[in-house]
C-alpha cells in the first residue's frame, strides 16, 4: 500500500462523503434501505451548505490511488459554558467530528487514526478549545487512544404521538 495522504474535502466530493455516511451507519447496524435512502437524502442537503460555507470540514485519507476513508468536523453550536482554558468563552462553533468511515479493503491500517490525528490538529491550529464526538462500537478504542474522554449525555427518545 502506497502512504497514506490527507486532504481537505471540496465540494465535488459530497456524494462520496454520502456514501461513506451510509457505509457508516450500514457497519452500525441500520440496514433499513429505504431509511437509509432518507436519510442519505436529508444528509446530503445538511451537507452541501455547510461545506459551502466551511462550517462542515471534511478530511479524505487516500491510498493506492483511491479514497480510503473520510471524516468529517463539523462547527456545531453551542451555548457559553466554562472551560477552564477559555475564561469566558461565549459559545460558538466546537467542532463535533462525525460520518468517520473507513472503506473495508482499508481498515486496520490507521487511516481513521489519521484522520482523527488531522482533525483535532486543525481545531487545535484554530484555537478550538475542544472537540466532542459520539463514538461507535467500532470507533470507540481510536478516540480513547488520541485522548478522547467519556462524557455523560443523557438521551430521552420523543417518540411521537400516533393519530387516532
Ligand atoms: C471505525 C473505523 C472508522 C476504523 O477505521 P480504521 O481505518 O480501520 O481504523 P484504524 O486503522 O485507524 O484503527 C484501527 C483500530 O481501531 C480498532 N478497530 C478498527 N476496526 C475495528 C473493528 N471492526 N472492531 C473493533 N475495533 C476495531 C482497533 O482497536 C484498531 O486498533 P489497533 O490499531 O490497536 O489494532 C472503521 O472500522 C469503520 O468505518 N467502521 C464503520 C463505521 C464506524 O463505526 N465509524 C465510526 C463512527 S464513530
Amino acid at each position: 500500500m502506497t502512504p497514506l495522504k490527507t486532504r481537505r474535502a471540496a465540494l465535488r466530493d459530497l456524494e462520496m462523503l454520502v456514501a461513506h455516511r451510509r457505509g457508516m451507519w450500514f457497519d452500525m447496524g441500520y440496514k433499513n434501505k429505504a431509511e437509509l435512502e432518507a436519510a442519505d437524502k436529508v444528509y446530503r442537503r445538511w451537507a452541501k451548505p455547510r461545506l459551502k460555507s466551511g462550517k462542515l470540514i471534511g478530511f479524505i485519507v487516500e491510498a493506492d490511488g483511491r479514497v480510503a476513508g473520510s471524516g468529517c468536523l463539523w462547527l456545531k453550536p453551542v451555548q457559553p459554558v466554562p472551560v477552564p482554558s477559555r475564561p469566558g468563552f461565549k459559545g460558538g462553533g466546537q467542532p463535533y467530528l462525525l460520518s468517520m468511515y473507513t472503506e473495508h479493503p482499508f481498515r486496520g491500517k490507521g487511516v481513521a487514526t489519521k484522520i482523527v490525528k488531522e482533525s483535532v490538529r486543525w481545531a487545535k491550529a484554530k484555537g478550538f478549545p475542544r472537540m466532542t464526538l459520539h463514538a461507535s462500537d467500532m470507533g470507540k478504542s481510536i478516540y480513547e487512544k488520541l485522548g478522547f474522554k467519556q462524557t455523560w449525555e443523557m438521551k430521552l427518545e420523543l417518540k411521537p404521538k400516533r393519530n387516532r
